[in-house]
């Protein structure tokens, strides 16, 4: 773990974006395509609905959205912003990378970018690189985006795997804090490469046909579900303890947790390990299942825009997904206008 003691430039979030596609798709819409049933989905997972790109919508424009949001809300020309990270797993192509296309699409002509792959829990990987670059004085302002597109690299005939993901993307703009005081207080990132093959989407190239003639493969999502869930139960509690303990704060602090959204099940899991309460949760994937990458930010933003999350809220923010990877940031929300300039 990263010693959260030195000395470093403060980090503060100034700008929170967020879009969800606008096409709804319930449980009862995908019983029409796979033996399924709201009851199942609802009981298993705690998903109603999610939104899905449609059209000429894609992980980019998802991405775009969320970004002008977060600048407006900070009051940040696109201009000023030295670095781009997309946190994405479904990007719309290997390369060029998301970050460049929102780099070109919002006109943040000084900015770096780049993309970052650790599935679900790219948003607190993000944060934490992003932190890094402002911490060491490299970087002022850093837009850090989580985007993914489901939706297209779905098999809509495996039962075990379509209910439970929604596209969408979110945005932060992390800043160099002007008045000394640090928000976000600790991250905690783990991996495991021994379990890849638990959750995947194998990118299945075809070898040159001098070399052997080639099947083309689909591009799919395969998970082992159940495994998935004990890992995430098992190792998500300990990184929330290990990024407070980095804070130098314990479970009593925390406002909020803002788990990724995977399953209403693991949610609750992990909320009684904590021992905090139901209203201490804040869940949407009744509302956009699991949006994967986005799915801690959009949360986190729709609470701060509703009034939830107040001034000084500490909230850990945990994620865990592919890889494996999973971890935690610790982050205290001050509302932009209690700041100063
Ligand atoms: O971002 C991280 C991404 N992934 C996750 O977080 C996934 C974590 N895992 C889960 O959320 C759960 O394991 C699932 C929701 C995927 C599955 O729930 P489960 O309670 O582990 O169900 P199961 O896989 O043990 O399946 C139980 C039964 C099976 O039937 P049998 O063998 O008992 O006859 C499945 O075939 O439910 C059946 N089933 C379904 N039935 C109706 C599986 N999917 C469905 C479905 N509708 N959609």
């Amino acid at each position: 773990m990263m010693n959260d003691n030195l000395s470093f430039n403060p980090v503060t979030i100034t700008g929170i974006g967020r879009y969800i596609p606008e096409t709804v798709i319930t449980n009862e819409d995908i019983a029409k395509l796979v033996d399924t049933n709201d009851e199942w989905i609802t009981s298993r997972t705690g998903i109603k609905q999610r939104r899905v790109v449609s059209g000429n919508e894609t992980a980019t424009s998802l991405a775009y959205k969320a970004a002008l949001d977060a600048l407006a809300f900070a009051d940040v020309k696109p201009e000023d912003v030295d670095l781009i990270i997309v946190a994405t797993s479904l990007p719309d192509s290997l390369y060029p990378s998301t970050a460049c296309e929102v780099q070109a699409e919002i006109g943040a002509v000084n900015a770096a970018a780049f993309n970052l792959v650790a599935a679900c829990t790219g948003l607190v990987y993000g944060l934490n690189v992003a932190r890094n670059f402002i911490m060491t004085g490299t970087y002022k302002k850093v837009l850090l985006l989580g985007v993914d597109v489901h939706s297209r690299f779905l098999d809509w005939e495996d039962r075990s795997t379509c209910i439970l993901f929604g596209d969408g993307a979110g945005a932060l703009l992390l800043e160099q804090s002007a008045d000394g005081q640090n928000d976000v207080l600790s991250v905690d990132m783990h991996a495991n490469g021994k379990k890849a093959g638990e959750l995947s989407i194998p990118l299945n190239g075809k070898n040159c046909p001098l070399v052997e003639p080639n099947e083309a493969k689909q591009q799919y999502v395969n998970m082992n579900g159940k495994e998935i869930y004990k890992f995430a139960v098992s190792v998500v509690p300990k990184s929330i303890k290990h990024a407070l303990s980095g804070a130098g704060l314990s479970t009593d602090n925390i406002d909020y947790l803002i788990p990724h959204q995977a399953n209403m099940r693991i949610v609750s899991s992990i909320m009684e390990r904590l021992g905090l309460s139901e209203e201490q949760v804040i869940a949407n994937l009744d509302k956009y299942g699991n949006t994967s990458t986005a799915s801690i930010c959009v949360a986190l933003v729709e609470e701060i825009m509703n009034g939830k999350i107040k001034q000084d809220s500490i909230m850990a923010m945990c994620g865990f997904g592919a890889g494996l990877t999973w971890g935690t940031a610790i982050v205290r929300w001050r509302a932009l206008d209690k700041r100063k300039k």
